[in-house]
């Protein structure tokens, strides 16, 4: 099985819903790697002492990881968090979330600015680049469970849009 993304419509309805276009605009694996986003599929129920898991730390260089949960009972200040996490922004380094339980969606700016909204569950890793604008919601489940991985120590920092003055959004820009 393979992730699901399409781009999304433009309704202000309740950001957990899918907003799918209709007729649906679905995006391949292959457009999502022209971002720079990249995606792998794993078996969460060994998340512990997976060895395919240990293998992309190991090539990626993800040598931090801790585990999220986005619960309601479970994360504190969630709904102030959600809101962040909602909030157009960028990182200056990669973005990577492994997600072990629930579900979850990250939606990245493509190249003309559209929204695509990627649909992640149990078992899917995905990577952002620096400098992507994206933002994360649950969806109507109103749960997750996700790994975070970092190359070195972690920088949660988040620059909302606008944050377009980084050498590394020139460099993103600089293609088109
Ligand atoms: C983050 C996700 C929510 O920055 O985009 O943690
Ligand atoms: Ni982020």
């Amino acid at each position: 099985m393979s992730l699901e993304a399409w781009y999304m419509d433009s309704s202000d309805e309740d950001q957990r819903k899918p907003h799918k276009l209709n007729p649906n605009q679905p995006v391949t694996l292959d457009e999502l790697k022209t971002l720079g986003v990249y995606y792998w599929k794993l078996n969460a129920d060994i998340y512990e002492t997976d060895p395919d898991l240990e293998q992309i730390r190991k090539e990626q260089g993800y040598s931090y990881m801790d585990i999220i949960t986005i619960h309601k009972d479970k994360l504190p200040n969630y709904e102030e968090k959600l809101k962040m996490f909602f909030e157009e922004h960028l990182h200056l380094d990669d973005e990577i979330r492994y997600i072990l339980d629930g579900r979850a969606y990250f939606d990245v700016r493509d190249k003309e600015d559209r929204w695509i909204r990627i649909s992640m569950s149990k078992g899917d890793l995905i990577t952002l680049p620096a400098g992507i604008y994206h933002r994360f919601t649950l969806d109507e489940t109103n749960y997750t469970k996700a790994m975070r991985l970092f190359v070195g120590e972690p920088v949660w920092k988040a620059y909302n849009r606008p944050a377009d003055d980084f050498d590394i959004q020139r460099h993103r820009n600089a293609g088109h």
